[in-house]
């Protein structure tokens, strides 16, 4: 059993992250400002485990909030806090770079201090950028098109510098493919604030009746039907993949080489029309879409070789699209208008 550092651990994939981590027997501190969370996930993530989750409400640019959430000194680190809208971005890329990389950075001094060497942060498929071959490998080129994707390349090379300098700290890049669904109790899930940037999120705000249709962005890829294909994952199965990094930073700890970039998907693509079927059979009757322009920046088709985080982390995802869909809608249903009543 560990005491890990969790910070974003409100959020969507952090407040599952933060259940699992409590399922396996794994003590938890939780540091969250809020900006893109809600208290209640982790009142719920309690409930549904009946155990207790340490939280901080604080910001991973401030070291004294860092220091005061890292006194106990924690085994390892998650880190998931950071801003992750890529139009966003193009807008507020001042934002992106002081909350993402300034955050990290602070976070590594504070670690520092607290005498914790051990990091698994978030990473994304987005620092393939448009993929030369696929399935994407670990050792593909690294590029990005947009400011968010570029906090996220800086950060790695700031994990591969420092522990370059520091042969004692233990850094897991995980790269995330797209992470959608939710705990099968539909008592957690995405909330995303304003209208959903991701495909899933908005075609379950379709299915609930807040959106009238989806837009389709681009019916005219070299694809299987012409939409954009992705590698779909689903968020249990994301923090699954936390917790076996979470393990096997602690158990092999030096022979862990460092920092080690792995990537979590399932490995097969879905086209937006593929799951436009599976989410429509989720919920019992078809959901409106209409084909329009491209989105630009979007790539035709990503998804991952999954193979090394079976090799390395003893992982691999389990769960299929229909389960990705039918926990999707049932936390959209429960909670159509998310965490707020
Ligand atoms: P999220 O917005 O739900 O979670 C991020 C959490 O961090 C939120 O709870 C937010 O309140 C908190 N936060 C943001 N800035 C902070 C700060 N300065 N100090 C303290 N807390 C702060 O997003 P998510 O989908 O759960 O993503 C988690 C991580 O995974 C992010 O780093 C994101 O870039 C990365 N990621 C997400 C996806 C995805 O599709 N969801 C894909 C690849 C990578
Ligand atoms: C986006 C981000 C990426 C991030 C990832 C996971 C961009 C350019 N990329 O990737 O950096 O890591 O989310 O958070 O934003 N689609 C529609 N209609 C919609 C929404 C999406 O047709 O309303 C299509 C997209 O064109 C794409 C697929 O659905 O083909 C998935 O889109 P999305 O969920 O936004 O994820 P990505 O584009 O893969």
């Amino acid at each position: 059993m560990a005491h890990v550092f969790v910070t974003g651990g409100a959020g969507f994939i952090g407040s599952h992250t933060v259940l699992v981590l409590l399922e396996a027997g794994h003590r938890v501190t939780v540091l969250d400002n809020l900006c893109n969370a809600s208290e209640a996930a982790l009142e719920r993530v309690r409930a549904l485990t009946g155990k207790p989750v340490a939280f901080v409400q604080g910001d991973v640019r401030s070291p004294q909030d860092l220091d005061r959430a890292l006194a106990d000194r924690p085994d390892a680190v998650i880190h998931f806090a950071g801003l992750k809208a890529v139009g966003e971005s193009v807008e507020k890329p001042l934002a992106y770079y002081d909350n993402n990389v300034n955050g990290t950075l602070r976070l590594l001094e504070a670690m520092a201090r607290a005498g914790c060497k051990r990091m698994v942060f978030s990473s994304s498929a987005t620092v393939y950028g448009e993929p030369d071959a696929l399935p994407i490998r670990e050792d593909a080129p690294l590029r990005t098109t947009n400011p968010y994707g570029r906090t996220k390349l800086v950060i790695e090379d700031m994990l591969r510098d420092a522990a370059a300098a520091d042969k004692n700290l233990r850094a897991v890049m995980l790269r995330y493919f797209n992470p959608v669904g939710a705990h099968p109790s539909g008592q957690i899930g995405e909330d995303p604030r304003g209208a959903p940037n991701n495909l899933m999120p908005y075609v379950m705000q379709v299915a609930v009746g807040r959106r009238d249709k989806l837009s389709v962005f681009g019916g005219d890829y070299p694809t299987k039907d012409g939409t954009g294909v992705r590698d779909y994952i689903h968020v249990m199965d994301l923090a699954r993949g936390h917790v076996a990094a979470i393990d096997r930073i602690v158990a092999l700890n030096d022979a862990l080489p460092s920092p080690f970039a792995v990537n979590l998907g399932t490995g097969r693509g879905y086209s937006v029309l593929e799951i436009v079927k599976a989410a429509s059979a989720a919920v019992g009757r078809a959901l409106p879409y209409a084909i329009v322009a491209r989105r630009p920046g979007d790539a035709a088709a990503v998804y991952a070789d999954p193979t090394l985080a079976k090799a390395q982390l003893g992982w691999e995802a389990k769960l299929g699209i229909d389960e990705m869909c039918r926990d999707a809608w049932k936390w959209q249903q429960q909670n159509p208008n998310g965490y707020s009543a």
